[in-house]
């Protein structure tokens, strides 16, 4: 798995931010969509472009375009809801497919409560988004669904992450891609990422 922790100076001044204490739910929400944008744009430097030909001013010129089918966001809900605008900040036309993960406390595995996907998924680059990469579970089982549904290319944006969500995807999924602002020191026993950000669903739907 390519992991890239994205040393932007703007990320990481923003990231910082985020983890104050009495942090306001707007702000939170303004620097999460702002994180997002700019991991976006990291995370999309080797898409694919293509020469057309259009009619411009001075009579026809060659422009480049983005190649292929294009791109799907996937946020699993609900705190992925919190970077999906930041993300379509830079693809206004990309498609939105959600998903739906909860854990189940009896078997503590993860299963899937919804989920709605754009049609041709399987040509589409898809992003998928989730504030927090705690244990994995969501993750990986999000990515189990895209590639049942066909998806043959998928990056992960996050915006902390675990090294143990970090070596759980990796052993699940070692040819996706992942970009986080930043890799945090370890989980607490309750699976919150330290220092982390605290909940970041939370933070974002100002619920407590
Ligand atoms: N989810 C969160 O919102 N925060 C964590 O630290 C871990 C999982």
């Amino acid at each position: 798995m390519q992991i890239r922790e994205v040393k932007h100076p703007l990320i990481q001044h923003k990231l910082g931010l985020m983890r104050e204490a009495e942090i306001s739910t707007k702000r939170f929400r303004e620097l999460a969509r702002e994180v997002s944008a700019l991991l976006t744009y990291e995370a999309t430097a080797d898409l694919a472009l293509e020469t057309v030909t259009i009619q411009g001013w001075a009579g026809d010129i060659q422009v480049q375009q983005i190649k292929g089918k294009k791109i799907t966001v996937v946020p699993i809900l609900r705190a992925g809801l919190g970077m999906m605008d930041g993300v379509l900040e830079h693809m206004p036309s990309a498609k939105v497919s959600v998903v739906g993960i909860y854990r189940d406390e009896e078997t503590l595995q993860p299963v899937s409560y919804f989920e709605k996907l754009v049609s041709q998924i399987d040509e589409r680059l898809a992003l998928v988004v989730d504030p927090m990469l705690a244990t994995g579970g969501s993750m990986i089982a999000t990515l189990d669904l895209l590639k049942k549904k066909g998806c043959k290319n998928i990056k992960v944006l996050v915006l902390v992450a675990a090294p143990e969500g970090l070596a759980a995807l990796e052993q699940a999924h070692p040819d996706i891609e992942l970009y986080t602002a930043a890799i945090d020191e370890r989980l607490n026993e309750h699976g919150y990422i330290m220092p982390g950000l605290g909940d970041a669903g939370d933070k974002i739907f100002g619920t407590k």
